[in-house]
């Protein structure tokens, strides 16, 4: 009898040991935010998140570091914290910012192709298409003029983040439903509070949470990045391929005098350009878009801003033999080169940023 009673506390010892280390690993890794609201939904809906904030503040490599001292758009009064970050990143993933709550941020900027889609046109909230490609989130804060969308229409980030959130196909929300729908949600006062202070919520703070979580997704750990700190070697076919596209390919006119290094980002091109496109002339209708980043370019499909060409090989290869699309001027380097060219781009690819979890979606579905 005695037997069997030890034996029976020792097997519930053990079972109450593993349940209360299990519970221990999730609540020190995760805390669920309060959640005042009742019911089921706002409970599946909260967003969970570490009990010690990520750091969004890097410490870049000298030439990252360097680049962005030249040409950071950060204004003095948004800049990066690890809360507003923080906040950022639930709003970015929230699908409460749209009207039928179906599409957030995310669905179009998705972390898995580097923050861009990898379709031609993006489907909005009633599965409408956008008008354009959508655009990579990387690397934002390195474009000086700090100038958003392929038709620079937005003059700032922070600008920008008021569009699609009111924009009829893709989240369709007026600012002041904005505003209600994310007051009305439990887990936001507490973090605008460790933002900015103050529980009120407003959308240019909602704004300039987007804005900061933004500017923090930064590639700087791509093979490219270990070269230039000396930490790692070209191969002959990768360092032939920066040749080509620092120097030989077309005098005066490189792919780096419009894409440059080392974000692959200028807001200063030597001169404009665009793919051949009839509806839609870009900047002022002056036949010129904005190009966003070369960085981690081989992890999204449907290029320029209309989607329409494929990937990197077709548009390498334009024009060319067997070629599916006519020439794209400055584009097009010559079935010889395209191999190495190829193999340069892909040192840009930085795949940590693809699944670091302070960038990915709180909310686990
Ligand atoms: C339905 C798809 C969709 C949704 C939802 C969406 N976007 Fe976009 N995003 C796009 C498209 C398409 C473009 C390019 C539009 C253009 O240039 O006219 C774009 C462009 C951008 C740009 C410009 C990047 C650059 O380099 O100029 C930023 C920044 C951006 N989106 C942020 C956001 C934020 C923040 C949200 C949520 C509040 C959001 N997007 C929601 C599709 C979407
Ligand atoms: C005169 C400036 C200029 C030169 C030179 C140039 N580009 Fe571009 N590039 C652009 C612009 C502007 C766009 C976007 C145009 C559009 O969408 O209509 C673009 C788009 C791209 C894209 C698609 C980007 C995306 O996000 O969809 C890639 C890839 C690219 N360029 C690579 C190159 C390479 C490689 C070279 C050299 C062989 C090169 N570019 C030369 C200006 C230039």
């Amino acid at each position: 009898m005695n037997k069997f009673k030890v034996l029976i506390f020792l097997i519930s010892a053990m079972l109450l040991f593993q349940y209360c280390s299990k519970k221990n690993d999730i609540s020190e890794e995760i805390e669920t935010l309060p959640t005042t609201v009742t019911g089921a939904i706002a409970l599946e809906n909260a967003p969970i998140l570490p009990t010690s904030t990520y750091s969004y503040l890097i410490n870049f490599p000298a030439h990252i570091q360097a680049n962005l001292s030249a040409n950071d758009n950060t204004p003095n009064n948004n800049p990066i914290t690890n809360d507003g970050a923080t906040l950022g990143r639930v709003l970015f993933y929230d699908k409460q910012l749209s009207k039928n709550n179906t599409v957030s941020c995310g669905s179009c900027h998705q972390q898995q192709f580097a923050f861009d889609d990898n379709i031609a046109l993006s489907k909005g909230l009633d599965g409408s298409l956008t008008t354009r490609n959508s655009m990579a989130i990387l690397n934002l804060r390195f474009y000086k003029s700090g100038k958003m969308f392929w038709d620079e229409r937005a003059a700032t980030l922070e600008k920008q983040a008021f569009q699609p959130i009111q924009n009829h196909v893709e989240m369709n929300l007026t600012l002041a439903e904005l505003e209600r729908k994310v007051s009305a949600l439990s887990y936001y006062p507490a973090l605008f509070q460790k933002a900015f202070g103050t529980t009120a919520i407003d959308s240019i703070r909602i704004a300039m949470a987007l804005s900061q979580f933004e500017r923090s997704i930064v590639t700087y750990q791509a093979k490219y990045d270990r070269v230039k700190q000396g930490i790692e070697t070209f191969t002959t076919a990768e360092a032939t391929g920066e040749e080509l596209f620092m120097n030989a390919l077309l005098p005066n006119n490189t792919c780096a005098s419009c894409h440059t290094p080392p974000m692959f980002l200028t807001s200063n091109p030597i001169r404009p350009f665009s793919l051949n496109d009839t509806n839609d002339l870009g900047i002022n209708n002056q036949r010129r878009f904005k190009s966003g980043t070369l960085r981690n370019i081989t992890n999204r499909n449907s290029l320029f801003h209309n989607g329409s060409v494929i990937n990197l090989q077709t548009m390498l290869n334009s024009g060319g033999q067997g070629s599916a699309i006519p020439n794209i001027p400055a584009h097009s380097i010559g079935p010889q080169n395209v191999p190495n060219m190829l193999a340069f781009l892909n040192t840009l690819t930085d795949n940590t940023i693809l699944t670091d979890p302070k960038f990915s979606n709180p909310f686990m579905k």
